[in-house]
């Protein structure tokens, strides 16, 4: 075995998806920035060929031959890292690893399954830490590898999260393009609330495919309107133009609801926002819960983050990240 170092840490940041989500998986662009919240991964290999996994209350510690049923026949706290376990196979295939294990230690800021990619920045990290185990880092590789590895959480993937945790920045995704960075004229003030409902994004996506299996053509039509509210978007952002970027933040929402991905605590979050100065508010990810964003305006955002905290949900003033994964 020709390891680089015995012990490697990686972080890699949360996402906010600022437009598109959901129609992104139907070939649409997606406008989706980085924040600054983290991941953390330390991986240490041992002898014992056994994956150790810790993260928070959970943990799982199985032999690195296990087959994918028997990490599925355990309990829940084991089964939500199925996804990490099976970063570990992958790197451990690819690297021809016999003999070996590891120890992985996960530390997240993210709140896991609202909507904030906490998924995706635990694969992009941990992979990310096990490959610096034998090479310096190579972000194409690490998205490529993470991006696979996110397809055991939802198969439907387009695979924005893991570039954006990649990468970092704010990044517009057209498929038939790929990605471009954005720029924004000025600074823009983004506040984040979690509603404490979690979802499963898989279990929405597939809600979202029967939806537009049954409204096929009104299915196209919300999509046209999400497109052109992205291509808005981006002149929005490099003109500076604020009060424009808001309204188009609640415009996407409307079609997300439409779509049926809100919540009545959703819709109790975006309300709060609006009633309070906030330039426009949608949710942000899959929805059925989770997490929505508002656009404050820069000089008044501690005034209006006091007012909006004073009600539901947990708020939190959050800046974008331009680092992407990055050893530690
Ligand atoms: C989940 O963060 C975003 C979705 O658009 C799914 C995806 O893009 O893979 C709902």
């Amino acid at each position: 075995m020709n390891t680089h170092i015995n012990r490697a840490v990686s972080s890699a940041p949360a996402k906010v998806i600022l437009f598109g989500e959901h129609f992104v998986v139907y070939n649409n662009p997606a406008i989706v920035a980085a924040i600054n919240r983290r991941i953390r991964v330390s991986a240490q290999l041992n002898d014992m060929s056994r994956v150790n996994i810790k993260s928070g209350e959970n943990s799982l510690c199985v032999p690195v031959n296990s087959n994918d049923s028997d990490i599925l026949s355990h309990d829940n706290s084991s089964i939500s890292l199925f996804p990490i376990f099976k970063c570990v196979k992958h790197v451990f295939e690819e690297k021809n690893l016999v003999n070996v294990g590891v120890n992985l230690e996960i530390e997240s800021q993210i709140p896991h399954g609202e909507g904030l990619g906490s998924s995706a920045a635990s694969c992009v990290s941990t992979v990310a830490a096990l490959y610096s185990l034998f090479s310096d880092l190579d972000k194409n590789q690490i998205y490529e590898t993470a991006r696979l590895m996110e397809q055991n959480i939802h198969t439907n993937s387009s695979g924005v999260d893991c570039y954006v945790s990649t990468f970092g920045g704010i990044v517009n995704f057209e498929p038939e393009k790929g990605f471009s960075k954005i720029r924004p004229k000025k600074k823009f003030t983004l506040l984040i609330g979690t509603s404490g409902i979690k979802h499963s994004t898989g279990k929405v996506v597939s809600q979202v495919r029967q939806f537009r299996q049954k409204n096929s053509s009104f299915f196209d039509d919300l999509s046209a309107k999400a497109h052109l509210i992205c291509k808005k978007a981006i002149s929005s952002m490099n003109e500076g133009n604020e009060s424009e970027l808001g309204s188009l933040l609640t415009e996407n929402h409307n079609l997300l609801s439409i779509l049926g991905v809100s919540h009545p605590e959703i819709e109790k979050l975006i309300k709060i926002c609006l009633d309070n100065g906030a330039l426009g508010a949608k949710l942000t990810g899959a929805g059925k819960g989770g997490a929505v964003i508002a656009l404050i305006p820069n000089d008044s955002s501690k005034e209006i983050l006091a007012k909006i905290s004073r009600g539901p949900g947990k708020w939190i003033l959050v800046e974008f990240d331009y680092d992407g994964v990055i050893p530690v």
